[in-house]
């Protein structure tokens, strides 16, 4: 996903551009463009890679005016090049876009028959060059929004700059996220209300194919059909001190600190300490009529719907489908009456997942959404809402949204034996006892962070390492590889501890460190017997445990983590640190950007 802003303003807004721009690079850091409009001027300067190199490009050649468009990319079409880097200009228009226009091919073809030049490999440039034909052969800028508009097929968020034009842009979503900012006699479009959040805490969010002209006096919004509507103005809630570092070095440090008061913070929005009990937002459905649940999602919140599978077997007695997003549409599945379909997103704009959604929307089923941004498409489409409490995770290595997710997916599960008579008052009550020790345990946790460092030095050199989990903790395992391979770059896998000995096993040497997560109880002498297997074969073994457990088997391990004794329904929670911890700290031992690793970007808004 990328990140656009566009503001028409009293003052100067080359700088204030890119400042929005910083608060959106974890959406993308391939490339940064802006492009202002100055006497009858489009001005345009951009850089390859990080923010920091169109600083530089500014300070050389500044880019004055007061009204302005900018953009942060991640690569789709076209490799991360200056030539590629947005705002994609003509003589008359210049625009910046998040998402991917599908039909660019046949569009470019013909924009080329009709003897148009290209000069990036772009999807987007095609629209650049559509709106400038209809503006060349005359129309205002509206009307050629509006005749190019249903000619694009895909998703995208448009912010577009005229070059007659230094008093107003127009801005278009369809598919990809859009806000419009209300200031002094300033008015701006973001991707999102954190770009804005220096600027204005007046929002109003566009709708699925609303466009807007935008004027120092306010915003004149239509929709799909062109018809002028209302939207309202809210109060977008976001400051700026929530996407700062404070003390920290990076924002994925900050993040898995601030878990604790996040997961405190969520789970108070879904347990009632007076009664002990799981309270769960209103909805006008009966949850008890649920026969199945399908979960879908993608990366770190799939991973979090793994865990939830465990859950809802466990204690609703459900039966649970799960898939990639990815997969799941074009598998065809069947999807009877009376499911429920959950869609698990930090983001909420994911766009597997959220075409998953509407597919099973369309086929009946009923939406439950846990989601970190309230506002998102996803948030918006759920007929039951679930959000968690993470506030903005800028890290592109999702960590305090996971473990909320979990906080939310075990309140739910707990939720749905009550509902169907699997648990009894008293074992909820003691449900909610044992999650409302969640953010002491996480502290507990958290308070082995200068050990771990310590220890990174043992992973950093390794070309391979391996996580093992049973349980629950096998999605945990596939979590922990997740997290090395995005921010070390080191190649990682989980397996299920017994599926070791299937094949995997082959793989073990003295050089393959073998994480395996195991906190003592019932599956435990199993997982140490699958320990003991790699032991044998030369392989060095990081044990991640409880005391009970450490005492038991962690004698001739190349390192123990001991994590605090906890009840099994709140492992994967405290499971989750040392995992983070351990990807955090051998990343920063390999000197990797860890908030913003290669080739990724914190939302994947295309398919
Ligand atoms: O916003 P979402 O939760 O829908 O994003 C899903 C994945 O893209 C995301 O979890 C990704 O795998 C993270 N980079 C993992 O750390």
């Amino acid at each position: 996903m990328c990140g656009i802003i566009g503001i028409v303003g009293k003052e100067q807004v080359a700088d204030r551009l890119v400042d929005g721009l910083r608060r959106m690079e974890y959406r993308g850091y391939d490339s940064a463009g802006v492009c202002t409009v100055e006497g009858g001027q489009l001005i345009r300067r951009r850089a390859e890679g990080k923010l920091n190199n169109l600083v530089i490009e500014l300070a050389r050649n500044p880019a004055p005016g007061l009204i302005g468009i900018a953009h942060t990319r991640w690569a789709t079409h076209g490799a991360p090049t200056t030539s590629n880097a947005h705002p994609h200009a003509t003589g008359e228009v210049a625009l910046v876009h998040n998402g991917i226009i599908e039909n660019f091919k046949p569009l470019r073809e013909a924009l080329i028959a009709r003897g148009r030049k290209f000069e990036s490999e772009t999807d987007t440039e095609v629209v650049a060059h559509l709106v400038s034909e209809q503006v060349e052969a005359g129309l205002s800028p509206q009307d050629a929004v509006k005749a190019v508009l249903p000619t694009l097929r895909g998703a995208f968020a448009l912010a577009i700059a005229f070059r007659t034009h230094d008093d107003m842009l127009i801005g278009a979503r369809l598919g990809s996220p859009l806000v419009v900012g209300y200031g002094e006699g300033e008015t701006y479009l973001g991707s999102d209300a954190l770009a804005l959040a220096p600027l204005t805490q007046k929002i109003t969010y566009l709708e699925e194919g609303d466009w807007v002209v935008i004027t120092r006096d306010g915003a004149q919004i239509f929709d799909a059909a062109n018809n002028p509507v209302t939207r309202a103005i809210v109060a977008s809630g976001a400051t700026a001190a929530a996407i700062e570092k404070g003390n920290y070095r990076h924002f994925m440090q900050k993040e898995i600190f601030e878990q604790p008061v996040v997961v405190a913070q969520t789970l108070r929005s879904y347990l009632r300490r007076v009664d002990q009990s799981v309270a769960l937002p209103q909805i006008d459905f009966d949850l008890s009529t649920i026969n199945r649940v399908t979960i879908v999602a993608c990366g770190t919140s799939y991973y979090a719907g793994m865990v939830a599978k465990y859950w809802f077997e466990q204690f609703a007695r459900l039966p649970v489908d799960i898939d990639v997003a990815s997969e799941f549409r074009y598998r065809d599945p069947v999807l009877e009456p009376g499911g429920l379909a959950l869609f698990i997103s930090q983001s909420g704009e994911t766009a597997d997942t959220l075409a998953a959604l509407r597919h099973c929307k369309a086929a009946g089923q009923t939406i439950a959404v846990v989601v970190n941004v309230p506002t998102s498409s996803m948030a918006r489409e759920a007929d039951l809402l679930l959000p968690t409490h993470a506030g903005p995770e800028i890290g592109v290595a999702s960590t305090k949204a996971f473990t909320c997710q979990l906080a939310v997916l075990a309140a739910l599960a707990a939720h749905l034996a009550v509902k169907r008579g699997q648990v009894s008052r008293e074992e909820e009550a003691a449900i909610v006892n044992h999650l409302v020790e969640t953010p002491a345990a996480l502290n507990a946790a958290l308070s082995h962070d200068e050990e771990i460092a310590a220890m990174a030095h043992l992973i950093a050199p390794a070309r391979d390492v391996l996580y093992l989990g049973r349980g629950p903790d096998y999605p945990l395992a596939l979590e922990g590889a997740l997290k090395l391979k995005e921010i070390s770059y080191i190649h990682a896998e989980g397996y299920a501890s017994g599926e070791m000995k299937h094949g995997p096993i082959a793989l073990i040497d003295e050089a393959v460190p073998v994480i395996v997560l195991a906190p003592s109880g019932p599956l435990f002498e199993k997982t140490v017997s699958n320990m003991q297997e790699v032991r044998a074969r030369g392989g060095k073994v990081v044990l991640i445990s409880d005391a009970e457990g450490i005492a038991e088997a962690g004698e001739g391990c190349l390192a123990t983590i001991e994590m605090p004794k906890v009840h099994p329904l709140i492992a994967p929670l405290v499971y989750a640190v040392p995992v983070q911890l351990l990807a955090y700290h051998v990343a920063v031992a390999k000197g990797t950007d860890v908030d913003q690793p290669r080739n990724l970007a914190k939302s994947v808004t295309v398919e």
